[in-house]
């Protein structure tokens, strides 16, 4: 039964722990357009850009404060070799992309570039080793020539390339879902690959982890690899909203990004909900072998994973984004928000033009996705404290596939400002919330929303069809205030 009022409660008296910025992270490959006319397109394109990147993307990515960039892959990384991308452009050794396409890339876009893209967006660099066909020495010197300051080999390399200064490399992921190894075997990898990084280069070292539900990867690798070598462990999960009436997970089936009806759009919610059970059930195998939580859990791959777009190149994963991209992002921020003891970092995919993307670009044109809205709603969430928060449930969506109508998550930020992020899943209705305050008392609230049919996205002939608005601010009153939450919204509530 619907509730006639939710109460929201929001109480900044209980605080929890920070939540990592990083769980704001991108994931940015060489596959369809991401990197290629995505985000690079060479010094000499017509299209604004410094050092053949594009500044339309920066500027995009560094407003929602980007904290951190995984690169090359993915699938992508582990055929990958450096070497084949550094120095002049011209001698670069031109490669077939045989996870995406067989396309043939010409190396223009290696690691030179993605640190400048790094620095330029503001992120931390996060860097995925080959250890499939890569070895230990290739892992070793690229990091030597990444960081190294002194006199190394790969050190003049780098200078001859023209980068006097080391860059810091904060993160390095030992592989990419490894799981056609044996967990034993990956866990061999991964210590003869961790010697390759040395501990005076303060590198966090990213095992790779669980493939969804696969519970005894997990608990293998909590066994196997040596924790001091471990700071973090990788979860990938992927809403898929295909629909199975007996089952919820496993079996997956991707369907069109855009002509979906409402009990596709209520399903596809139950799928993205699906990742809080993940990290939970995740977190109790890994705090039964790391008590302290030293080690945590990495979603460097998560989003919607729709059927490619009609015409489009099915190997570039090109797919629209719509209000229920954005409302699948909202849920699983918040739930990453919830479970930030753990959760270190997340890292949606992808940046650009790739599956639940940021942006989309075509020639000189960008356009900003729903799903980059509701990233710039929760920015501010980014390194605050976590707070109490509850809202009263009730349930939306066909009787098969109903999920909670509205979800919450909340901090404090350092100047004392509280944020609020909440999401009505109802693809019809409003719902009216009264909201009370706990902690200190609040004057003032300000209310940015996104919200729009189901169905609706931004295109090129129409990029502010989804887009953020701001809502007249109601009066708090001994702590208290109402708002009527639009249907199928996301909404940042700021109180100071
Ligand atoms: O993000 C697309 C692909 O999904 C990645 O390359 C791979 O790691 C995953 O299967």
């Amino acid at each position: 039964m619907k509730l006639t009022v939710a109460k929201l409660f929001l109480n900044s008296g209980r605080k929890y722990g920070t939540i990592n910025r990083n769980l704001y992270g991108q994931f940015a490959e060489h596959l369809g357009s991401c990197i290629y006319n995505g985000i690079y397109v060479g010094e000499r394109s017509d299209i604004p850009n410094e050092d053949g990147i594009r500044l339309d993307v920066v500027e995009a990515l560094r407003h929602i404060r980007v904290p951190v960039i995984r690169w090359p892959g993915g699938s992508f990384s582990e055929n990958y070799h450096w070497r084949d991308a550094v120095g002049p452009k011209q001698e670069r050794r031109p490669i077939v992309n045989s996870s995406w396409g067989d396309v043939v890339e010409d190396n223009s876009f290696g690691t030179h570039e993605f640190f400048r893209f790094c620095e330029m967006v503001g992120a931390a660099p996060y860097i995925a080793a080959n250890v499939t066909t890569g070895t230990v020495r290739e892992l070793e010197e690229w990091i030597s020539y990444i960081t190294d300051a002194g006199d190394s080999a790969m050190a003049r390399l780098r200078r001859e390339n023209g980068r006097e200064e080391p860059w810091r490399l904060p993160y390095v992921g030992i592989g990419n879902e490894n799981w056609s190894m044996r967990p034993e075997f990956y866990a061999d990898r991964f210590h003869l690959f961790s010697s390759g990084i040395h501990s005076r280069q303060q590198i966090e070292r990213i095992a790779c982890g669980p493939d969804g539900a696969n519970y005894d990867w997990t608990d293998a690798l909590m066994q196997q690899a040596k924790p001091s070598l471990m700071n973090g462990l990788s979860l990938h999960y992927y809403t898929m909203p295909g629909y199975y009436k007996t089952d919820e997970y496993p079996q997956d089936e991707k369907r069109p990004a855009r002509d979906f009806d409402r009990e596709g759009y209520y399903r596809t919610l139950r799928r993205a909900l699906y990742m809080e059970t993940l990290i939970r059930q995740h977190c109790a195998l890994m705090e039964r072998r790391d008590p302290e939580g030293r080690i945590g859990l990495v979603v460097d791959e998560w989003g919607t994973w729709h059927q490619p777009e009609p015409g489009t190149n099915p190997s570039f994963l090109y797919q629209q984004n719509t209000m229920r991209d954005a409302i699948v992002a909202g849920l699983t921020l918040n739930i990453f928000n919830r479970c930030s003891e753990r959760v270190r970092m997340a890292n949606i995919a992808q940046a650009v033009n790739v599956l639940q993307a940021m942006v989309l670009t075509r020639e000189q044109e960008m356009v900003l996705t729903p799903t980059y809205h509701v990233f710039d709603l929760y920015r501010a969430h980014q390194d605050a404290r976590r707070i109490e928060s509850y809202i009263q449930q009730d349930l939306t969506g066909p009787q098969d596939a109903q999920v909670p109508a509205l979800s919450v998550s909340a901090s404090e930020d350092e100047q004392g400002v509280l944020h609020a992020t909440l999401v009505n899943t109802d693809a019809d209705e409003s719902r009216a919330v009264q909201c009370l305050l706990e902690g200190r008392a609040y004057s003032s609230v300000k209310i940015r929303y996104l919200s729009g049919a189901i169905g609706a996205y931004n295109d090129f002939d129409r990029k502010d069809a989804v887009q953020i608005r701001e809502m007249t601010p109601p009066v708090i009153e001994d702590n208290t205030f109402a708002v009527e939450v639009p249907a199928c919204c996301v909404m940042e509530l700021t109180l100071e």
